[in-house]
């Protein structure tokens, strides 16, 4: 991460923790090499900023480069069992395969619009398309799920449910709290069953009862 002090004390004092101060973009391959071998998985909550400068200025490839890089350099280091990369995505992430309920002709028309002018909502796009398209699922090095959490909540964990495809519209949207997204994204990395059933695949994660319990 960028920014070390940004981590609540408790886990920033973790002795299995070691923080790397750094823009990731901004890496060399060996610094990248060094920092992923070994590594059974990359957990990405990479995002844009919510700021002028980190939504609207360079790089707006953010999510699709460091994902491609770190892929790429997994791949060159060649270990012994894939590594599980995890990405943290969005709703407004349409399945590459077209595997989605298709979303209405409004809805279609907003993301595109959402597209052009918002340079994140292409970004996360292009990094699913990506993974699904140039890594693929018989890849020897990397194997990837990308999770696609609805609005973000504060909150503690609550049950929250899975689901292979679009289960809300940008009109009507559903809620996931942050501290479910990074539940859900360390069981596919610890529950091997959990692992078989989401890779290569883009589980939507919502709150169990996202109406009575934001
Ligand atoms: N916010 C929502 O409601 C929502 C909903 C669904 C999905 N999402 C998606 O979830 C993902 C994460 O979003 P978020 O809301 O959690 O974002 P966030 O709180 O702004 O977190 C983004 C993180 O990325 C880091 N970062 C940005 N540029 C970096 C760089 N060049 N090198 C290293 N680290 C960098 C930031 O570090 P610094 O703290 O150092 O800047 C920050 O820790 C995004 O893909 C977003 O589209 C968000």
């Amino acid at each position: 991460m960028r920014s070390a002090r940004k981590l609540p004390a408790g886990p920033a004092g973790h002795p299995n923790l070691a923080v790397v101060e750094a823009d990731l973009l901004s890496l060399g391959d060996e610094d990248l090499q060094r920092h992923l071998r070994g590594c059974e998985a990359v957990l990405s909550c990479l995002g844009h900023v919510l700021s002028f400068r980190g939504l609207f200025l360079p790089p707006r490839d953010l999510v699709t480069r460091a994902t491609r890089r770190l892929c790429r350099q997994v791949e060159v280091l060649r270990p012994p069992r894939p590594v599980k990369v995890i990405l943290m995505s969005s709703v407004s992430v349409n399945h590459p395969g077209g595997l989605d309920t298709r979303r209405g002709a409004l809805e279609r028309a907003l993301l595109c619009l959402l597209r052009g002018v918002l340079p994140p909502a292409n970004d996360n796009q292009k990094a699913a398309s990506f993974l699904y398209g140039d890594i693929g699922t018989d890849n020897p090095f990397v194997e990837w799920a990308v999770v696609r959490p609805d609005t973000l909540l504060e909150g503690d964990i609550s049950e929250y449910t899975l689901h292979e495809t679009l289960v809300s519209s940008l009109f009507a949207p559903g809620s996931t709290r942050m501290s479910n997204v990074a539940h859900a994204m360390c069981e596919l990395l610890t529950n091997p069953k959990a692992w078989e059933a989401w890779k290569g695949k883009l589980p939507v994660i919502v709150n169990a009862v996202a109406s009575a319990m934001p």
